[in-house]
């Protein structure tokens, strides 16, 4: 075990993920530890180029699904790594439940594949906490629509986005000690407060 702690963030496109983490982040913050605020697919020079041929040109989804596992293991050598072993929060925007998510449920890649890819580029490593955003697809997409022009994955329909929603709950299943469900349809303070409760229930006594 490392010193650090690895907490990732997922939801489908606005989801509301942002602000919280910016709370996240102050949370460990004024607590006197370092923290990390990282996101995928990027976080370091060669991922975040991948990131933008995997948001902006089109592909098949195995390409699709080994650019981001190619991605995840720069950030994982250069960057999660080193500051896991220095005792740094390190704080994920998505990770690879985002490519269960989206190439697994989304786009109907096979899981077993992406399982592969998952053992082979993470050995085994894994958040010890993963807070899902769970927000309706037709609310999430009325939140977008109010903010900004949509990239690959943005401008997919309700029902693609239904299947990123099953995609994040059978991972939630599958791994329910490592996953908290989030409902984030609430107005953001009390987003806040399901975040803040779950994190002092688990870290408060040693990240407090
Ligand atoms: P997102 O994290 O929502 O960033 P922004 O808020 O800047 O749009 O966008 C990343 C997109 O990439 C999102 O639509 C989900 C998608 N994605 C995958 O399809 N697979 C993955 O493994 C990851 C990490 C993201």
């Amino acid at each position: 075990m490392t010193g650090g702690l690895f907490i990732t963030v997922e939801g489908i496109d606005g989801a509301g993920k942002s602000t919280h983490i910016e709370s996240l982040r102050g949370w460990f913050a004024q607590r006197g530890h370092a923290v990390l605020v990282t996101r995928e697919p990027g976080g370091t020079e060669l991922a975040e180029a991948l990131r933008e041929l995997v948001l902006h040109r089109p592909m098949d989804a195995l390409t699709e699904a080994l650019l981001v596992f190619a991605a995840r293991r720069d950030h994982l050598v250069q960057r999660i790594e080193p500051a896991l072993a220095a005792g740094t929060v390190v704080i994920g925007d998505r990770f690879t439940d985002a490519t269960f998510a989206y190439q697994g449920g989304g786009r109907g890649f096979s899981l077993e594949v992406l399982a592969t890819l998952e053992g082979w580029v993470q050995q085994g490593r894994q958040p010890q906490l993963t807070l899902w955003f769970d927000l309706p697809a037709d609310e999430a997409a009325r939140r977008r629509a109010a903010v900004r022009a949509p990239d690959r994955f943005e401008s997919q329909d309700v029902a693609f986005f239904e299947r990123v929603i099953a995609g994040y709950a059978a991972r939630c299943a599958a791994m329910p000690e490592r996953f908290e469900r989030i409902d984030a349809r609430a107005e953001p303070a009390s987003v806040w407060r399901q975040v803040q409760a779950v994190i002092e229930r688990r870290f408060g006594a040693a990240w407090g």
